[in-house]
């Protein structure tokens, strides 16, 4: 709910949006703002937000398009196999968290993310501002998707905190896990 275009709440000063009309929760949108700006304050400048709000038919698009992928470089493979490997990276349509307006995926255009400033300047500094690193290398069997570097995610305070400092995922801090 409650769903705003990035560009009309963060200057393209701040943040550069892949796609035009792209749309988030306003809380998670007014504190992704409120970072950058504290970010570009400390020298680190070069912000792309390439995903926000996917709604279900997004998302299924996306599945979709990875299988496809999958099994036109590994023509033996069945739909079922090809959809595990998706699922590794990809959320099934109706269970990403880009469904709830409050993930953005974060990048640098022209690079992987993974190693850039902003990518670490992220990683330090997100959890001041209620957001977490949804996805890290060292949750993977608990949260069931890859790493991913660039996604974040509002918890909003003091959830974030808390989630860095006794480092736990989200599912490890609503005790599903
Ligand atoms: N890439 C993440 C897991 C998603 O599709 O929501
Ligand atoms: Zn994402």
């Amino acid at each position: 709910t409650d769903l705003v275009k990035i560009e009309e709440i963060i200057p393209s000063s701040v943040l550069k949006v892949k796609y035009k009309g792209m749309r988030a929760n306003r809380t998670a949108v007014n504190a992704l703002g409120r970072m950058l700006e504290d970010a570009i304050a400390d020298g680190v400048s070069n912000w792309q937000v390439s995903s926000a709000y996917r709604g279900y038919a997004d998302q299924q698009a996306l599945v979709e398009d990875s299988v496809a992928q999958y099994r036109k470089n590994n023509p033996d493979w069945s739909r079922n196999r090809a959809l595990s490997a998706t699922y590794k990276t990809v959320a099934p349509a109706g269970t990403s968290e880009h469904m709830t307006g409050l993930a953005f995926d974060i990048t640098v255009p022209g690079t992987i993310f993974k190693g850039t400033k902003e990518q670490i300047w992220l990683h330090e500094h997100c959890w001041d501002y209620g957001f977490i690193i949804r996805y890290q290398e060292d949750k993977e069997s608990i949260t069931g998707y890859l790493a991913e570097c660039w996604h974040i995610r509002y918890v909003g305070l003091p959830h974030s905190i808390t989630m860095r400092d006794r480092n736990l995922c989200l599912e490890e801090y609503l005790g599903v896990v």
